[in-house]
């Protein structure tokens, strides 16, 4: 019936429903990409992953791709512009990731503010500190502190909700909408973002790659949030100008940072490697559960089936 080109790494179950469903799939192998245009010059459908650059280059080639189902929420990756003006319908992977990426960005805000790779660190290398009131790694509370989320969408309130109802913090936020229902749910206040930053203990990201989101976080933004103040992004590394952050953890305009995305990923910016108090790295692993990325294959599949079906995909982006 139809060519579907992958990208991802699917599941064996994944595989077997689209040739059970009478479609070829040629996975591309790792390294491959480069070389994605001429391979989806037949195809019908591409199945890809976040990394993946899909620009009008890549898609002058195709001549009968119908779909592009980015297996994953944000799409920054693709030129929608050139695929819709090609007919091709683009999808992404809403929902199913909201509660793993929200569990993620907790952690790292946890972590970070109460130092447990550093303690992890101590104890693996024979240091265990003596206890004492005063010793070593002792942290910043959580519970009861301000929580700041910019972009209150699916990801952002499902972080509001586990401070607020989990840790019985107050929750301010700055989305381009006012969020009523959570306003009367949680009492998050809707402020400006200078507010935001200056009253905040822990700043959450949790905006898309946007041309206007991109280095929202920049020097003078780092500057107005308080010394004691930790920076949690777990959106992506554009919206938060790296530089800028390595430069307010040297000179403690912040006390630190837990970070899932970078500016330039897979690169990291050296000096973030240097800072180990209060800040947390993880290699962009917000969605990365068995269970969610099985979820999230599964949407992108259901797109894939139903536009080769001659039907309206689940997911579509706006
Ligand atoms: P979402 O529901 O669309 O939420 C994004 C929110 O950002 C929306 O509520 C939107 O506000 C707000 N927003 C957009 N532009 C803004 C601006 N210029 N200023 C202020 N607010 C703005 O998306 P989501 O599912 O929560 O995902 C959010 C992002 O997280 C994704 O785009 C992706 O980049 C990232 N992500 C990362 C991982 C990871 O592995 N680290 C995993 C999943 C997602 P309104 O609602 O007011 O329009
Ligand atoms: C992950 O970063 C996603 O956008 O799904």
């Amino acid at each position: 019936m139809g060519l579907i080109v992958c990208t991802a790494d699917l599941f064996s179950e994944h595989l077997e429903r689209l040739r059970s469903a009478g479609h070829e799939v040629r996975v591309v192998e790792q390294g491959s990409c480069a070389s994605l245009g001429s391979m989806l010059s037949d195809a019908d459908a591409l199945i890809c992953l976040l990394t993946d650059r899909i620009g009008s280059d890549t898609l002058s080639q195709a001549r009968k791709l119908r779909i592009i189902a980015n297996v994953a929420v944000g799409y920054e990756n693709i030129d929608c512009a050139a695929a819709q003006e090609k007919g091709i319908v683009v999808s992404n992977t809403p929902d199913v990731l909201t509660q793993s990426t929200a569990d993620q960005t907790f952690a790292l805000l946890l972590a970070a503010a109460r130092r447990i790779p550093e303690a992890d660190s101590a104890i693996r290398g024979g240091k265990f500190p003596r206890w004492g009131l005063q010793q070593p790694l002792t942290g910043i509370d959580v519970h009861g502190k301000t929580l700041g989320i910019v972009g209150m969408g699916r990801i952002g309130a499902a972080v509001a909700r586990r401070g607020r109802l989990g840790f019985g913090m107050s929750i301010l936020y700055v989305s381009r909408t006012r969020k009523k229902q959570l306003e009367e749910e949680l009492g998050a206040v809707a402020v400006s973002f200078e507010c935001l930053l200056e009253q905040s203990d822990f700043v959450c990201i949790h905006v898309p790659s946007t041309p206007e989101t991109k280095g929202l976080i920049d020097a003078s933004a780092l500057a107005r949030m308080k010394p004691s103040a930790i920076l949690v992004n777990a959106s992506r590394g554009a919206v938060v100008d790296e530089a800028a952050l390595v430069n307010a953890l040297d000179e403690n305009i912040i006390a630190g940072a837990g970070l899932d995305v970078f500016e330039h990923e897979p690169a990291v910016h050296p000096g973030l490697l240097t800072h180990r108090k209060h800040v947390v790295l993880a290699p962009h692993l917000g969605s990365a559960t068995t269970d969610t990325r099985r979820a999230m294959a599964t949407i992108a599949i259901d797109n894939v089936l139903a536009v080769l079906a001659g039907e309206p995909p689940l997911t579509p982006v706006a």
